[in-house]
């Protein structure tokens, strides 16, 4: 079971990245988390570089990993309550086409980490219901919102001697565990088809539109 883990924030020392790797050895058997990096890379979405044949190199290798994905993590920050536009570009960017975008019928679990002490639930918020538009399957909560995060994320030395980002919170830890298992659940249980089923349906019954000019 292939996931595709996600950052919202391109800062080098994000702690949404250092949560994405965090979390990344919680992945109940047999999933294993691959990170995707090159948000950066992608072109603010304009439907005019939105062409048939699949539009900018950025963009396809976006949209391959994606539609290769089982499923997707994302951990975000909440940029002015709500989603950054980084990551809000990328998922306009994977939800076309619309009769068969990437995003389609993806079971999806999102997470986020903030230095303030009470904010972050809006994002989760907001990239739920658009995630949810793109139909595509959220895992409900109980959520990861890991706040003061400069304070919950601590490098500890490995087996192999590499120090990597941990949670030092075990009540955070085990909400990632839960909502992993619950995304493992979803994809075994054909949450994403229940997903996009209705859009699926809609277009099988209307005619193919002619090429726009
Ligand atoms: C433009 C901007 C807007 C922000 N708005 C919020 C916010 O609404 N809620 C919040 O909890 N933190 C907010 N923050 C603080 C971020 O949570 C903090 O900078 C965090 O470290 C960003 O994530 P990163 O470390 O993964 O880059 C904002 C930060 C920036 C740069």
């Amino acid at each position: 079971m292939r996931i595709l883990g996600i950052c919202g924030s391109l800062r080098k020392g994000s702690f949404n990245s250092r949560l994405l790797a965090a979390v990344r050895p919680l992945a109940p058997d047999p999933m294993t988390i691959d990170v995707f990096d090159r948000l950066g890379d992608l072109p603010l979405y304009n439907e005019d570089l939105d062409s048939r044949d699949g539009g900018p190199a950025a963009v396809q290798t976006w949209r391959d990993a994606v539609r290769q994905a089982d499923g997707l993590l994302i951990v975000t920050p909440e940029y002015n309550s709500s989603i950054p536009g980084v990551l809000k570009n990328a998922v306009d960017w994977v939800s076309r086409p619309v009769r068969d975008a990437a995003l389609h019928g993806k079971c999806v679990v999102t997470m986020v980490a903030t230095t303030g002490g009470g904010l972050g639930r809006n994002v989760l918020t907001d990239l739920g219901r658009v995630l949810h538009d793109c139909h595509a399957h959220v895992v409900s909560g109980p959520w990861v919102v890991l706040t003061e995060a400069q304070t919950k994320l601590v490098d500890v030395e490995d087996e192999q001697g590499q120090f990597v980002p941990t949670i030092s919170d075990p009540f955070t830890t085990r909400i990632a565990k839960v909502q992993l298992a619950a995304l493992a659940a979803a994809i075994d249980g054909g949450a994403g088809e229940h997903a996009v089923a209705p859009l699926r349906a809609f277009f099988a019954a209307m005619p193919p539109r002619p090429p726009r000019r």
